[in-house]
């Protein structure tokens, strides 16, 4: 009978969220029953928007929810075999029983590795690529600015701007991802963020000014790219991290809004699920020809899903944040 190790939110943070706030606990799992299966997580997607989880809708002394890939281990269902990879929501433990529901099968393209599920393949490569093309409204030649360009969504958009025939400007917060940047994703132009002033860097990245800023950041990269936006520029809102743990992220050029009449929306995939085909097609076909990097910082073991959690407040990552399991 398996013991699976799972991760429960024991104390709510104000703030950057601390590892003593998180355990890892033992559970005994059982034996799949009739109609069920048993699920072993593979890899585990560790995602900003859990920061939300932990300020109220993740209940105490439970099992953290998030996306996750898993191996069917056992199946006493019609619906799954054993081996059958799938995809759920139902991560931050090892392994689980589940009656199906919520568990999607997937199958991986060959030549790619499974983690491509939670990275470019998957949602984060979703959100990017719909983002941009769909809210964004990109069209080629365009000037486009991607904060947190060297993270999973940001790595994404700003390979599938220049793939799109942009001019693409990044930032990011070290001095190796502003490198992977300009030498990997083959951006025009990277910043960091840490060493300049994100206001004139931007200004002085876009002389032509900006047709497009996918925002990741909000706060004081928003209020640059506002300064910055050309006449019916559009801003596709995917998140604004900078303001995940409480700081103050006022945004001071709002009236650029109206005076470039600039659209500004925020969204989440389910505004552009129709792209799917057309998604799956053209990443499947840069991720085999190698036109596009899927980035992923993978830290090994249950026990480093806190860190890994923390780490993405702290820049530790390039591209995707995992964790492997098993
Ligand atoms: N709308 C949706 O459906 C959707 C879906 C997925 C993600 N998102 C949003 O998209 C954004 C990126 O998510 P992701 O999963 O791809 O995470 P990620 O970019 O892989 O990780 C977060 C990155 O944000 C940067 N960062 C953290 N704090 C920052 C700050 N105060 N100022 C500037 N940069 C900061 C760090 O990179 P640096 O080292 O470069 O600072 C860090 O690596 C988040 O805002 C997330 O909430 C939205």
């Amino acid at each position: 009978m398996p013991v699976s190790r799972e991760i429960h939110l024991v104390a709510r943070p104000t703030g950057l969220p601390r590892e003593d706030q998180f355990t890892v606990v033992e559970v005994a799992v059982g034996d799949a029953a009739d109609g069920e299966v048993l699920v072993q997580n593979l890899y585990m997607s560790v995602d900003p928007v859990m920061r939300f989880q932990l300020n109220g809708m993740a209940p105490l002394n439970e099992t953290l929810r998030g996306a996750a890939i898993g191996r069917i281990v056992q199946s006493k269902s019609p619906a799954f075999a054993v081996g059958d990879i799938v995809s759920h929501y139902l991560g931050f433990r090892e392994y689980f029983r589940s009656d199906g529901e919520g568990l999607t099968r997937v199958s991986t393209p060959e030549g790619l590795p499974l983690t491509v599920h939670l990275n470019a393949l998957g949602m984060t490569g979703f959100t990017a690529y719909g983002g941009l093309l769909r809210i964004g409204q990109l069209k080629p030649g365009e000037q486009v600015f991607v904060s947190a360009a060297a993270g999973a969504v940001g790595s994404v958009a700003s390979q599938v701007a220049r793939l799109k025939g942009c001019r693409v400007i990044g930032s990011t917060g070290s001095p190796e991802k502003a490198a992977w940047l300009r030498d990997v994703a083959r951006l025009d132009a990277a910043i960091n963020y840490r060493e300049t002033r994100i206001g004139e860097a931007v200004r002085d990245a876009a002389p032509e000014g900006l047709d497009v800023y996918f925002d990741n950041v909000g706060g004081d990269h928003l209020e640059a790219a506002l300064a910055c936006m050309n006449l019916l520029g559009r801003i596709p809102v995917c998140g604004m991290i900078s303001g995940y743990n409480g700081a103050d992220v006022a945004v001071r050029t709002l009236s650029a809004i109206v005076q470039r009449r600039v659209m500004l929306r925020g969204f989440n995939l389910m505004d552009f699920q129709d792209l799917r085909e057309p998604f799956e097609r053209e990443m499947t076909g840069w991720l085999r020809s190698g036109d596009l990097r899927s980035e992923e910082t993978v830290l090994q073991g249950i026990g480093q899903a806190p860190a890994a959690l923390i780490g993405l407040f702290e820049g530790r990552n390039l591209g995707k944040m995992l964790v492997r399991l098993g």
